[in-house]
């Protein structure tokens, strides 16, 4: 039996994105990056939306051509239900909706959190995928959690993030030293001439696997406040240490959980998904448990940031268990697991 041919689509945020799937082989997985928020220093709402209406046809038609595929060949269609912005999402499920009618193909609804996660099994989002039991530490813009699998179907969220989310935490510590949203990627870039030992930020205790990370914005904040009353060019001159220093602080947060977690179950897999996976020195971290016999497994970067790519291969993974969609189906902001 031929593989099936699926048309992944998200638009949960300020990415339009497309891609065609056959198997888990990834044909194409475009993505239109919205810059207009840069200026506000944050995602808004009503120009994401915007944005993504202007982008969803040319995206989608490219997906499709750089697949090589006509779009009477796509099996089914898969888009983003949710969580995410109201707005952003209606794009991507009026227009899945209208073309599933229009092929008379199957629809299929995808979770943004899950398909983080499942962009691993993704022909060559690693070197092998993760076998299950694995536990995955989901971290972008909107969340973060801690997930245990057993299976496709068996997941659970154990731990995850009581206020900000660790890339919220980036963002918004980035935008009080004065960097572009968003700001994950730039702190990142700057922490590599920086000493991570340069300064100490206090880390909340949370308990269990929850996270907490808006006190650490706070004490930043305050640090800085101060600091720049001595000296008012205090975070220019240390810009690199500060940001070295702040994403050791973050990445070391975001892994104890993780471990303690691995530790307490038993379990030996570590996985690593969403928009802060690409930050070098969670995963670099995270590497270094290999040497306590983990099996860790980290994607590649451009299965990291939102794509349709992991929309996909959810699609294709739901489409072989035949969970089909329904054209009457809401978009939801909040969905969970
Ligand atoms: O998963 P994602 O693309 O979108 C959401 O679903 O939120 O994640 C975006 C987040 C942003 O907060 C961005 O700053 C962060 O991922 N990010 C990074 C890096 N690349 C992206 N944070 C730290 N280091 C990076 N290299
Ligand atoms: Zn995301």
């Amino acid at each position: 039996m031929k593989s099936p041919i699926i048309l992944g689509i998200e638009s949960s945020c300020d990415d339009t994105s497309a891609a065609v799937i056959q198997g888990s082989t990834i044909l194409s997985n475009v993505i239109a990056s919205q810059k207009v928020h840069q200026k506000y220093g944050g995602v808004v709402p009503e120009l994401a939306s915007r944005a993504h209406q202007q982008n969803i046809v040319p995206v989608i038609q490219t997906a499709i051509s750089e697949a090589k595929i006509r779009q009477k060949d796509l099996d089914a269609i898969a888009y983003t239900i949710g969580p995410g912005l109201l707005g952003s999402l209606l794009v991507g499920s009026s227009f899945a909706k209208s073309l599933a009618i229009a092929l008379d193909v199957p629809l299929i609804e995808v979770n943004h959190m899950q398909a983080h996660i499942f962009a691993h099994f993704i022909k060559d989002a690693n070197d092998e995928a993760p076998e299950f039991p694995f536990l995955c530490l989901t971290v972008s813009g909107g969340h973060t959690q801690v997930v245990l699998l057993k299976s496709y179907t068996d997941l659970e969220v154990i731990g995850e993030t009581r206020d900000d989310a660790a890339g919220e935490a980036f963002d918004k510590i980035g935008k009080i030293m004065g960097l572009k949203y968003p700001a994950g990627p730039e702190i990142d870039r700057l922490a590599k001439e920086g000493n991570p030992n340069a300064f100490k930020f206090t880390k909340p205790k949370v308990d269990g696997y929850d996270y907490s990370f808006s006190g650490l914005k706070t004490g930043v904040m305050n640090f800085l406040n101060q600091q720049q009353q001595k000296n008012p060019n205090f975070i220019q001159e240390n810009l690199n240490d500060l940001c070295a220093s702040v994403q050791h602080t973050i990445t070391d947060m975001c892994l104890e959980k993780l471990y303690l977690a691995a530790e307490d179950l038993g379990i030996k897999s570590l996985a690593l998904a969403g928009g802060v996976s690409a930050n070098s020195e969670l995963r670099h971290k995270l590497n270094l448990k290999t040497e306590e016999g983990y099996k860790v497994f980290i994607p590649k970067f451009e299965y990291t940031t939102d794509n349709a790519a992991m929309i996909a291969i959810v699609g294709k993974i739901k489409y072989e268990n035949e969970q089909f969609g329904e054209l009457t189906s809401k978009s939801q902001a909040r969905f969970k697991l």
